[in-house]
Formats: C-alpha cells, structure tokens, sequence
C-alpha cells in the first residue's frame, strides 16, 4: 500500500469497521485497527513524547493523541496530516 491508494485505504477504514491490512511482499500481511489510533497515547507513546523537549511538529498526526500528550506535558506542538477524515476526528477531540 503507498501513495494515494494507502490514505484511500486508511480514509475508509476510518469510516468502516477500522480494519486495514498492510501487505509486505508476497505472503506477509499485518493486520492493524484504525481506532488504535483514536485512543489516549499508551505508555510507550509517552516515552516517544517525553523525548521531545521543544516545540514539535507531529507529521501524520491523524486525529492527534500525541500532539494531545505533547500539549498536555507542556510542549507546544501541531499537528498536521494529509487525511481529511484524520482532521475530522481531531476536531471532534
Ligand atoms: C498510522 S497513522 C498514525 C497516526 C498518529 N501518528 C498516531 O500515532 O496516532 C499515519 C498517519 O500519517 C498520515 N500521513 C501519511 N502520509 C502523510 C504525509 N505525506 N503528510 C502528512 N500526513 C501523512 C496518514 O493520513 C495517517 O493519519
């Protein structure tokens, strides 16, 4: 999956159940959930977020739980993506 077929595919897993299946090479797949990235930054998310000690620029944000874990720790950041349906859902945040 690139270019604009992966954010075709990644705008509608959004809409649909949330499923998306990433193919590497011929017989390796992987299984993601969108929603995933709809849920507070886990713990290790946060370890990537305490690294970053100065004004931050979160590239493929998609609806924005680590620039919100940014902002909450203090750190000024925005977010950006190229996903309508990515921003949408940051705005409903
Ligand atoms: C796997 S999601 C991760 C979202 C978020 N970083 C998180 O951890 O919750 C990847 C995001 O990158 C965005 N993206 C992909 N290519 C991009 C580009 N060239 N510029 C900005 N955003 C991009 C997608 O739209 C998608 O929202």
């Amino acid at each position: 999956m690139s270019g604009t077929a992966g954010l075709a595919t990644f705008a509608g897993a959004c809409d649909d159940d949330g499923w998306v299946s990433v193919r590497h090479g011929s017989d390796h797949v992987e299984r993601h959930h969108v929603r995933r990235w709809l849920r507070d930054a886990d713990p290790v998310d946060l370890d990537l977020v305490g690294v970053c000690d100065g004004p931050t620029l979160d590239v493929g944000c998609g609806p924005g739980r680590l620039t919100v874990a940014l902002a909450q720790q203090g750190t000024p950041a925005l977010g950006i993506d190229i996903c309508a349906e990515a921003v949408t859902r940051t705005r409903m945040l």
